[in-house]
């Protein structure tokens, strides 16, 4: 039987056991997961270490990185998860949004992979991955509810209608949430990866910077983060120039509540507008403990229900995209072996 054949002839089952490949940024990432959400492995390796003396991502490191850690994370995946090869009913890969070296890495692996073993191959965008992250949190969450989205590359407040229809309320006019996390941890000499860095630091110091409130409050459910930015990056330099000790503690506890505090508002704002009672969140800035807290006691004061997935399920993993992976198995959405990588999937 050829390979599409094979996967022609594949019944569609609803407890079908996905092994899921992540390798879009600088985690080397393998999942299985059996049916919707029960997780029965998911590794991680990361490349993050050689990275730090650049300041940033190096894509060409990240995806050496990824041809030597691959077959490791799968094995390793493959053995907690009591599973063998033959167990597995499809493989589902990362093909974009991310560093197209790095995303190829995976892809080409996951092809040989669903040949060799005559399964089918599904493409999964990794924001949909951090979306569909929350079903693993918690197994009794369906669909309607509003999802904050906050990543590195990404801002968003969405409607999701069920598993696979969203409506993007808003959105960052400029740059992502995460981002600005790690500009500004670099002009306040924190190494890389900004976000973590800047959430330890704050917890030393007061809010007492003058930061400007960018659209919080107004226009509807955007963001903007380039203005508070800048604002950090001038009133660093402001008081270095006069010879002003700053105090970073309080810059970076000033910088979090102001980028974090307009997120929950809008959040707060949209489920009230669409009638919905339950707010869950995804991305890399979602593991930020101000965050969590914050957006916990504001819902709780307004009874609305928060969930949110452990940090181990923010931040860039592959049991995500095994999620994701699993809502698009159940609709049939295969790819054939020409698949490539793709550097910026649109959300929708
Ligand atoms: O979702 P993610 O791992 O990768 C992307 O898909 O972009 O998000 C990475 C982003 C980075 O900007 C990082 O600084 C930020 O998430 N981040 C955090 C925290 N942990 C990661 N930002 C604030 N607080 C954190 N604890
Ligand atoms: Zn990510």
């Amino acid at each position: 039987m050829s390979y599409y054949e094979s996967v022609k002839a594949h019944p569609i089952k609803e407890d079908a056991i996905i092994l899921a490949i992540e390798s879009s940024c600088d985690e080397t990432a393998c999942a299985i997961l059996q049916g919707r959400n029960n997780l029965l492995a998911s590794e991680i390796e990361s490349s993050m270490t050689e990275h730090v003396r650049f300041g940033g991502v190096v894509p060409e490191i990240a995806s050496r990185a990824h041809t030597t850690a691959v077959s490791t994370v799968v094995e390793r995946a493959l053995q907690k998860s009591g599973k063998s090869l033959q167990d597995i009913d499809a493989i589902a890969v990362t093909y974009g949004s991310g560093l197209l070296g790095a995303l190829l890495v995976g892809v080409s692996y996951a092809k040989a992979l669903a040949f060799s073993l005559g399964v089918p191959l599904i493409p999964v965008s990794h924001i949909r991955g951090h979306l569909a992250a929350i079903y693993l949190a918690d197994k009794e969450l369906k669909p309607p509810f509003i999802s904050l989205l906050a990543s590195g590359g990404h801002t968003a407040i969405i409607e999701v209608k069920s598993y696979d229809e969203f409506e993007i309320l808003g959105g960052t006019l400029d740059d992502a949430v995460g981002e600005a996390f790690d500009k500004v941890a670099r002009v306040l000499g924190l190494s890389y990866p900004g976000g973590p860095n800047v959430e330890k630091l704050a917890l030393q110091g007061e809010p007492s910077v003058q930061l400007p409130l960018m659209l919080k409050g107004k226009g509807g459910y955007d963001f903007s983060y380039s203005g508070l930015k800048t604002a950090v990056i001038n009133y660093v330099h402001n008081q270095t120039q006069q010879g002003k000790e700053v105090n970073k503690a309080d810059v970076a506890c000033s910088f979090q509540k102001a980028a974090v505090d307009v997120l929950i508002d809008k959040c707060i704002l949209a489920a009230r507008e669409k009638g919905l009672n339950c707010i869950t969140a995804g991305g890399g800035v979602v593991a930020n403990g101000y965050l969590r807290f914050k957006l916990a006691a504001k819902c709780e004061k307004k009874g609305i229900k928060v969930v949110l997935p452990p940090k181990s399920l923010c931040t860039d993993n592959a049991a995500m995209i095994a999620a994701e992976g699993y809502i698009q198995y159940l609709k049939g959405n295969f790819a054939d072996l020409s698949l490539n990588a793709v550097a910026r999937v649109p959300l929708k």
